[in-house]
């Protein structure tokens, strides 16, 4: 008996890693999996939701509770700001066009201190300018070129196109990312933006014994529990505390942030919008799995494959879920369903196979019931449109030419629509 339980343990494990070792993403629209989309109008329980009552009362709680405990972890306690410094400021950025401050905010818990800075651009003539907020890769002075941004000390990744290899950045990169972040536009428009080091908030590694995490532990402990925050959650929750900040900066109508990322930083937008209703948009630029694509397509990449390469970026219990989505009773629709009433944009690229555009467009579509509940205009054809075509209503999307990446396209795009929708 213990010879067959023992045979059959190994033969699950070979196969177990050998379908692990062959992983190869499928790209192939006819080999999408059938898959069965929950029904953001009814409960776990079945209950029909038809009233904005249900859905606020019941159904959006018990939705948000799941994302919490099972995808994105659920941030320990309440941590307030401990202090905000004003380390730089000018009256005279960008050529006079716009003002230029670099804020501090410090937290202390536990014997331990964490800061991070936002790097803020206001239009100049606006006495309370609506923001786009979002998070940057490689450090404030890359998005912006500015000789007076300051260079952040935390950990980054290295990359020798950015001159970064002993995991620290520096001056060879100053500007390097403007292509990413359209200022002119986006102040010419009458726009703020604000941007933070995501590094600063916590490091993109697989080591929880550093960034804001450790600022919770208990004695001894080296990681968070399985339901409770991975990286993903810990970078929203920074924006969260950016936004702290600007319901006390007179200069901004905090009614009118726009929450903004790219990539991972997408899905970080994403969960950010939906875990505080402060924010007033989000927008999601090519977020891909674990952000706005269907799970259930395994179109792309899979939960199995960000999981594995990616282990801190959502909560543990997420793992259960690796080659197993069927098992879900939620997807990402959901998780944009969230959002509703507030305006949502998604965006894809064609050549970004790997975020899977169709799942990300879907993903819209089937968020729109419950923006429909509130009377707002969502996406209503299941049919994709077509390159460089976009979708503006309350929800938004389109699919651009070219690459997984932010381009001047995008931007104006956001920048009409997000005009359109909150003023
Ligand atoms: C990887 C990852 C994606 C992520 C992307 C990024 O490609 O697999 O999930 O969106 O990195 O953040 O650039």
């Amino acid at each position: 008996m213990k010879k067959i339980i023992v045979l059959f343990m190994l033969t699950a494990i070979i196969q177990y890693s050998s379908s692990q070792y062959v992983f190869k993403p499928n790209y192939d629209e006819d080999k999408v999996p059938e898959y069965v989309v929950s029904n953001p109008l009814k409960t776990f329980q079945g209950k029909e939701v038809k009233t904005i009552e249900l859905w606020e009362n019941e159904r959006r709680p018990e939705l948000l509770d799941f994302f919490t405990q099972n995808v994105y972890g659920e941030v320990p306690s309440e941590l307030a700001i401990t202090s905000i410094e004003i380390v730089e400021q000018s009256a005279d950025a960008l050529e006079g066009k716009a003002r230029r401050k670099q804020i501090e905010l410090a937290f202390e818990n536990n014997g331990k201190e964490l800061r991070f800075k936002i790097l803020l651009y206001l239009p100049k003539g606006i006495e309370k300018a609506p923001l786009f907020l979002g998070y940057n890769f490689y450090g404030n002075h890359t998005t912006i070129n500015d000789p007076h941004i300051i260079i952040s000390d935390a950990w980054s990744n290295n990359n020798a196109s950015f001159g970064i290899t002993n995991n620290k950045l520096n001056d060879q990169s100053r500007g390097l990312r403007t292509s990413r972040w359209c200022i002119e536009k986006i102040i010419d428009s009458g726009f703020g933006l604000a941007t933070i080091y995501y590094g600063e908030v916590d490091p993109d590694k697989n080591d929880m014994t550093d960034g804001i995490h450790s600022l919770f532990y208990s004695e001894g402990q080296q990681a968070p529990a399985s339901n409770e925050w991975g990286s993903i959650a810990a970078w929203s929750w920074g924006l969260s505390r950016a936004m702290d900040y600007f319901e006390k900066d007179a200069d901004i109508d905090a009614t009118k942030v726009i929450v903004f990322g790219h990539s991972r930083l997408g899905k970080t937008s994403l969960w950010a919008a939906a875990a505080d209703q402060r924010f007033a948009a989000a927008i999601s630029n090519n977020s891909g799995c674990g952000g706005a694509a269907l799970s259930k397509r395994k179109f792309g990449e899979t939960i199995w494959r960000i999981n594995d390469s990616f282990p801190h970026w959502f909560c543990d219990n997420f793992k259960k879920y690796s080659n197993n989505e069927e098992q879900l009773p939620v997807d990402q629709h959901e998780l944009l369903a969230l959002i509703a009433p507030r305006p949502l944009y998604v965006a894809s690229a064609e050549e970004d196979k790997w975020a899977d555009p169709r799942g990300e467009f879907l993903s819209t579509y089937y968020a729109t019931p419950v923006y429909e509940l509130y009377g707002k205009t969502g996406i209503k054809k299941p049919d994709m449109p077509s390159v460089n075509n976009p979708i503006q209503n309350t929800v938004a999307y389109h699919i651009r030419t070219g690459k997984h990446n932010v381009t001047d396209y995008d931007w104006e795009q956001y920048i009409k629509w997000a005009k359109e929708q909150l003023f």
